[in-house]
């Protein structure tokens, strides 16, 4: 029995999706606890691909407890056709297996339409969010005007809400940025639409937590986005809006930091970036198309092609500071086959002569912040079946193990493609 947390240690994207959908199979529940449908988690399994934005990654192993604690915003249209989606393709019964918090967030309309009315003001200054309506969401959350998923069901107390809410965004949208404005009855009606097929499913989800660890079952919980998307500790104000560190599951999922056994890290053997912001080692060049393309490194949630840079052992050092990271799981080494030279950032060296070896909160410092890399040869041999560790080829074994030495934490697990025998396990955390 463990109870263990998978984070991102970069911008997003490492994988994550994969390595909780390979570490269900240990676990009992599945438990997503912070973001929205900002995020896209990839799943291959027997070569069919499934892309999840709310629904946890453990959906695809029938008979677990699947899980959305309150720490998330939901938009319930999408949530549905996800569930939809998984009912008809996947024969499996995500209606039944799939609780939701009665405390999680609802995104409302007028949230997608202030996401996009702010980031197309912002002009070349833009964020570069999904459009999803994430930020708003959180923002009504912690304002005290936000609508939760038990709020759905109180009608009366729900179309009040909504008209005293539409009262202040209309004259925001109208006013402010020059957008038509919504009706509260249409919003309204939709809205009870969709609670009628969410009601069985939402529940308190701390109880459940609590009562399966309780009974010495395994809960495993799947972070989104990453450590540097963090609205506290990322590149703010180019940021998510919720926390994305490890932390976050103890307040989105409701279990005390006691109950906890392990962090895992996910941490791509380069690094990518999807949105604006600071990105010491992009590549802008040939080798960062070449990466983009060999790892077909386009956003699961909106499309958009994905900056790319070598790896930045000071980001992963950070996240591995600020999550409490027990072992790094280190995906996508395949896509590096065939680069030689190959580069990892092991430091940033400045123009004051200041050398943080963190990344620092002022972006003005970490623009200037050059890095400092060290160089690897490369390997040619296809790594994508390698079942163990002494199967990679040395110059990939020197990577990796200068990874661990650089970051003090142990590889528990190596992943060569997309699908879930294309892993090397190192270490089990559930063992
Ligand atoms: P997440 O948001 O962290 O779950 O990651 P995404 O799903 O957004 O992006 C990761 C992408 O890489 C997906 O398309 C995965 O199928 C794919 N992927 C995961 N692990 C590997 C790997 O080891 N090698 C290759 N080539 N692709 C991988
Ligand atoms: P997963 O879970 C990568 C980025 C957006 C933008 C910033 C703010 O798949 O790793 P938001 O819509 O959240 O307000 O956008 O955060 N972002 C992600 N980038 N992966 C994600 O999720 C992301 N979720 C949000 O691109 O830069
Ligand atoms: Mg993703």
């Amino acid at each position: 029995m463990a109870n263990v947390i998978v984070v991102g240690s970069q911008w997003g994207d490492e994988g994550k999706g994969k390595v909780v959908d390979l570490y269900a199979r240990e676990a009992d529940v599945i438990v997503r606890f912070q973001g929205g449908n900002n995020a896209g988690h990839t799943l291959v399994v027997n070569g069919k691909k499934t892309i999840l934005h709310l629904v946890p990654s453990g959906i695809l192993h029938p008979g677990k407890t699947c899980i959305m604690g309150n720490g998330l915003v939901i938009n319930p249209r999408v949530l549905l056709e996800e569930i939809d989606t998984l009912n008809a393709e996947e024969a499996i019964s995500a209606d039944t297996d799939l609780f939701i918090s009665e405390r999680a967030h609802v995104i409302m309309p007028y949230h997608m339409r202030y996401d996009l009315a702010r980031e197309k003001l912002k002009g070349n200054k833009k964020i570069g969010t999904t459009g999803r309506g994430i930020g708003p969401a959180y923002e009504d959350k912690m304002a005290r005007t936000g609508i939760r998923m038990c709020d759905l069901m109180n009608e009366t107390m729900l179309k009040e809400r909504i008209a005293s809410n539409l009262d202040e965004k209309n004259f925001y949208l109208t006013q402010y940025c020059g957008e038509k404005p919504l009706d509260a009855q249409e919003i309204f009606d939709e809205y009870c639409g969709y609670i009628e097929r969410l009601r069985p499913h939402i529940t308190d989800t701390s109880v459940i937590v609590s009562e399966k660890i309780g009974e010495g079952k395994s809960v495993l919980f799947e972070g989104a986005q990453g450590a540097h998307l963090d609205i506290d500790y990322g590149t703010y104000p180019f940021v998510t809006a919720s926390n994305t560190i490890a932390g976050a599951a103890t307040t989105g999922a409701a279990l005390g930091p006691t109950s906890i056994n392990a962090v895992i890290g996910i941490c791509k053997a380069y690094t990518t970036r999807v949105g604006q912001g600071p990105f010491v080692t992009e590549l802008t060049d040939d080798m960062g198309n070449r990466i983009r393309d060999i790892g077909q490194e386009y956003g699961a949630t909106t499309g958009r092609p994905r900056r790319c840079g070598w790896l930045d052992t000071v980001v992963v050092r950070q996240a591995i500071r600020l999550s409490g990271i027990t072992g790094l799981a280190v995906t996508k080494l395949d896509v590096l086959t065939g680069i030689d030279p190959l580069r990892m950032c092991v430091g940033y060296r400045t123009d004051t002569g200041v050398s943080p070896d963190y990344v620092p909160a002022d972006l003005d410092m970490l623009e200037r912040c050059e890095p400092v890399y060290e160089e690897f040869d490369g390997w040619t041999e296809d790594i994508s079946r390698a079942a163990k560790r002494e199967d990679l080829p040395p110059q990939a074994e020197r990577y990796l193990q200068r990874l661990e030495e650089l970051t003090g934490v142990p590889l528990c697990l190596v992943s060569v493609g997309p699908g879930r025998d294309e892993t090397i396990v190192f270490h089990n955390p559930f063992k």
